[in-house]
């Protein structure tokens, strides 16, 4: 072997534990299967029964199932947390776990403030840690190959989005998706998903990583007794003459799609933020300008999305980057300066 021909050595995989039992928590877990660069090793839960009843369903070690936060950050396996709670707890959680060394990927919305976003960042920057907001589907070869459609001008130049994410929950006013205390409403729970989605797509038309809006203006309807959202919509302005419209709801049942309109055609994502949780193939469709029927572009992923979403993490640790191109720091705080301004206008406060 010559002198400049390394041979090529596979990275150690990241160690991952995860700080909640919740529902996403599990999705997390079974997709982690499928990671090419990381391996879940632990769990921090608030019960020690629920630990070990989470660390039973995916295999993981007694000296690895925790049932306190801070016995998960002691654990010296642990590289990166997922932090997988409501949206209120994860600045403190995130805060502690940078503080502890661990890398950290934290769910959306990151936080429920400008301030507490400023923070973590703050802390993953005077750590030297990774830090990313978990927009999974970013991760996603479906929504690369939307985003070089898009760079390319298969439909010309990008005018208009329209997207939404919204479901029917049974009412609890307990419940995260409805207790305000919980971060309830369905802008921070899944509006965030078109919007965040919005501002990528125009960042890529513009030649960026992302685009801010210019103006927001919104719409919505509260929940008579906790005051969440149950259905809200914004329209928005960015540069470069591009409008969205953007949809979400907790008690409304929509198409969950995204629409691409250009100036020379269109594109339709059926299933553009959760994408597919097996791994299973999934379509776009481009429709040119004149052309009698949208062409079907298959994309066909190898592992699940929230594998591609580790493993996009865990090569920024590699790499010793701070930030995760799918989704920087900047971009995060436009994430959250956007929904929370929609919040605002809508007429839903949080503590
Ligand atoms: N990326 C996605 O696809 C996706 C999907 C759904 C949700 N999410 C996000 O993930 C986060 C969690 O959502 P989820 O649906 O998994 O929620 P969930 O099912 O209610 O689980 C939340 C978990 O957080 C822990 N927790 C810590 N403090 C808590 C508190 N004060 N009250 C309640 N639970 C507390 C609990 O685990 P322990 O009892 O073990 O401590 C609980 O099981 C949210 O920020 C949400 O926006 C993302």
């Amino acid at each position: 072997m010559s002198a400049d021909a390394a041979p090529s050595v596979a990275p150690v995989p990241l160690r991952w534990g995860i700080v909640s039992t919740g529902h996403i928590a599990g999705v997390f877990a079974r997709s982690m299967a499928g990671s090419r660069l990381g391996r879940l090793v632990g769990v921090g839960s608030r019960t020690a029964a629920s630990a070990r009843t989470f660390a039973s369903a995916w295999g993981l070690a007694p000296a690895h199932t925790h049932g306190t936060l801070a016995g998960l950050l002691a654990d010296p396996e642990i590289d990166a947390v997922y932090v997988a709670t409501p949206h209120p707890m994860h600045c403190e959680v995130v805060v502690a776990a940078l503080a502890a060394g661990k890398h950290v990927l934290c769910e959306k919305p990151m936080a429920m403030s400008l301030a507490d976003v400023e923070q973590m960042q703050q802390a993953a920057r005077a750590g030297g840690r990774t830090l990313m907001e978990a927009w999974m589907y970013r991760c996603h070869p479906q929504t690369e190959r939307v985003e070089a459609l898009v760079a390319e001008g298969a439909i010309g130049r990008l005018r208009h989005i329209q997207g939404a994410f919204s479901f029917h929950a049974a009412f609890d006013p307990a419940g995260r998706l409805w207790d305000r205390a919980l971060g309830g409403g369905g802008i921070l729970d899944v509006g965030g998903y078109p919007l965040s989605y919005a501002r990528r797509l125009a960042g890529v038309a513009l030649g960026r990583a992302f685009a801010d809006p210019t103006a927001l203006h919104a719409v919505g309807v509260l929940h008579p007794e906790t005051g969440a959202d149950t259905q809200a919509s914004a329209v928005l302005q960015f540069d470069g003459g591009i409008t969205a419209e953007v949809s979400c709801g907790t008690w409304v049942t929509q198409q969950n799609r995204v629409r691409l309109y250009g100036s020379e055609g269109r594109i339709e994502i059926p299933s553009p933020f959760v994408v597919s949780r097996e791994v299973e193939p999934t379509e776009i469709w481009w429709q040119r300008e004149g052309q009698a029927e949208p062409t079907a572009i298959t994309i066909t992923p190898d592992r699940g999305i929230y594998a591609y979403e580790a493993d996009a993490f865990a090569a920024a640790v590699h790499a010793g980057h701070l930030e995760v191109p799918a989704c920087g720091w900047a971009d995060t705080r436009g994430n959250i300066a956007a929904q929370l301004e929609w919040c605002r206008q809508v007429g839903v406060h949080y503590a």
